[in-house]
């Protein structure tokens, strides 16, 4: 029995005059590939140890998608796990926001490609690119169409083949990212407040802190671009820390301010993960207890888009969160682009 949302929390959409329905998360699903590549793996590939990486960054393991394996195959296994477990069909479905920056392929849009995989033929289908934060982004586009009645039915995925990206022989960068999928379905639940508000933002005057040069107009791929390595990610590791601290911080109060809420009233923090010292800093500097933070980077590494997706869907499966739960996600990302979300779930 879902708890009358009205006496959980207020929805700080009333308050602005919004007279739309509310947008829930009605199901959740991920998936990971099957290949795990060890710190100890990495030992043998590059000048690094389990030690240097486990301390740094927290994390021992990450999921490697085979050859034949791209971005829009675990995007799709991700959503279909969802809607099995939402009882949704694929004809059900409006629209499908697959967030990504690692697309199989320029265009189309890795959307479209799930949306035959899945075989959802009427929905509409596109892809966002916001790196890390695409997740959070791409539900509050899918949130807009629900509240606004153009759609009933939003398939949202985060989903990365960032192995098909990373340099395996640059240490800075190969230690911390791997592959995975995650998928929400978007739908107006009854008596729900579900997404009560997200906050993005973005500061483009940084976006040399991490990129990946090629493949764009800017650079097309050249004998010259691939031999330089611009095809692969790129990232200025200590500049990165210090902003994605700051932004997942201040835009997860800007959260909650807008709630109401403060900290000790969320059940579950879902921070992206890119590194336990990151998870530590906004943890504390928000005034969460470490019980309050979900953590699976230790098993999965950086998956960019896919990490909060997975994490929530690895959440609720535990049980760590419950229907009538507040939730905060918080994530940051290449940009730079930021954002965090208080969900009622
Ligand atoms: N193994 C061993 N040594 C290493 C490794 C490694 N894998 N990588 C770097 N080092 C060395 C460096 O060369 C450096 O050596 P030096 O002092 O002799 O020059 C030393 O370790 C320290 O390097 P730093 O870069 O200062 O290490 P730092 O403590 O900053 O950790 C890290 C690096 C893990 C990358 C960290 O800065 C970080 O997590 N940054 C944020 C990443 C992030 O949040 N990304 C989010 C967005 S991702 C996206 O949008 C796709």
């Amino acid at each position: 029995m879902i708890p009358p949302a009205s006496k959980v929390v207020k929805n700080p959409r009333a308050k602005h005059g919004f007279r739309g329905r509310t947008c829930s998360i009605t199901a959740v699903g991920s998936y990971v590939p099957e290949k795990i590549l060890t710190n100890a793996d990495l030992e043998r590939m590059v000048d690094t140890s389990d030690q240097w990486i486990t301390t740094r960054t927290g994390i021992k393991q990450r999921r490697i998608a085979a050859a034949n394996e791209h971005t829009s195959h675990m995007a799709a296994k991700a959503a279909l796990r969802a809607m099995a477990k939402g009882g949704i069909s694929p004809e059900q479905i409006d629209l499908i926001i697959v967030a990504t920056i690692t697309p199989d392929m320029p265009f189309p849009a890795t959307a479209c490609l799930v949306q035959q995989q899945i075989g959802a033929y009427r929905a509409a289908a596109f892809d966002i690119e916001a790196a890390c934060s695409g997740f959070i982004y791409a539900l509050e586009i899918g949130q807009q169409f629900i509240m606004s009645r153009t759609y009933d039915t939003v398939l949202v995925i985060g989903a990365e083949k960032l192995s098909a990206i990373v340099d395996w022989t640059d240490r800075n960068t190969c230690v911390l990212f791997g592959d995975g999928s995650g998928a929400a379905i978007l739908q107006s639940r009854p008596n729900a407040h579900g997404l009560l508000t997200a906050c993005m933002g973005a500061d483009g005057n940084k976006a040399d802190l991490l990129s990946m040069p090629g493949g764009g107009c800017r650079c097309p791929a050249t004998a010259d671009s691939v031999s330089a390595r611009l095809h692969f990610l790129r990232m200025e590791g200590k500049e990165t820390f210090k902003n994605a601290v700051n932004a997942m911080y201040t835009a997860a109060q800007e959260s909650l301010r807008r709630c109401e809420l403060c900290i000790s009233r969320i059940k579950c923090v879902i921070p992206h993960q890119a590194n336990q010292r990151i998870i530590e800093a906004v943890g504390e500097r928000l005034g969460a207890k470490p019980e309050q933070v979900f953590v699976n980077l230790d098993r999965y590494g950086n998956t960019s888009a896919a990490s909060v997706a997975i994490a929530l869907d690895e959440a609720v499966e535990s049980g760590r969160i419950q229907r009538g739960d507040l939730i905060l996600l918080m994530v940051f990302g290449a940009g730079l682009t930021w954002g965090a979300a208080v969900i009622e779930w």
